[in-house]
């Protein structure tokens, strides 16, 4: 079996195999996005952390799909509150939801979220080692570098792994090449960049650096590449 995904634009992606995942469904909104909401099918919707440009359409697709959406335990209690089947794990475990298994990895980064003008803790932010029909993808969420990458590296061996390049919010294509270096997946795909004007990072910049440590595919918004 294989595996297709898509670049949604910024840190959205489609993965299409027996089952159709959608993670970080930032649609509407995003300048980038080659899709409307209403286009997309899922079976299962992951989110990595609160923030909007992550939840994005989430809610209305699950809806229209009568799909669950995985995320961190606290982010699932908000959620949950809108009428959707919100799936809460947390950190260093493994949910098989939909026969997809999503084992949740750190991320360093923040994850509270505004409500009617308030902060609110939505739990923390995360990532997922996504597998589907035994293809291992890893989604590191919005996250600056950490050591322990080569823990998920060692524990997972992701085949491919989508990694954040834009800097300010994220890891900028100096880390993300360390990351590759960390992580060792067969393939690494840049995302959350490009989107807005202070993510404008280069995306060859990381290909240029990370090309040692493995396969540096570039996607533009709507191009899929298939494992
Ligand atoms: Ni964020
Ligand atoms: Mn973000």
């Amino acid at each position: 079996m294989s595996v297709k995904i898509t670049w949604l634009g910024h840190a959205a992606f489609l993965l299409e195999g027996s089952k159709k995942v959608l993670i970080d469904p930032f649609i509407s909104g995003n300048p980038s996005s080659p899709v409307k909401p209403s286009e997309l099918k899922a079976d299962v919707i992951a989110v990595t952390h609160g923030h909007l440009d992550h939840v994005g359409d989430s809610v209305e697709i699950a809806k229209a799909n009568g799909c669950p959406v995985v995320c961190i335990h606290e982010l699932s209690r908000i959620l949950g509150s809108e009428g959707i089947e919100a799936v809460g794990m947390n950190i260093g475990g493994t949910a098989v939801v939909r026969d997809v298994a999503f084992t949740m990895t750190p991320a360093l980064h923040s994850a509270d979220v505004e409500i009617e003008g308030r902060i609110v803790s939505a739990g923390c932010a995360a990532g997922f080692v996504v597998e589907l029909d035994g293809v291992r993808i890893y989604h590191a969420g919005d996250t600056g570098v950490f050591y322990d990458m080569k823990l998920i590296g060692e524990l997972y061996s992701p085949d491919v792994a989508l990694l954040p390049v834009g800097g300010w919010y994220t890891m900028g294509p100096r880390e993300a090449a360390k990351a590759a270096e960390l992580i060792r997946p067969k393939v690494a795909i840049p995302m959350h960049y490009g989107t807005f004007p202070v993510i404008n990072a280069s995306p060859e910049e990381f290909k240029e650096l990370a090309s040692k440590y493995c396969e540096v595919v570039i996607l533009k918004p709507g191009e899929s590449y298939e494992i």
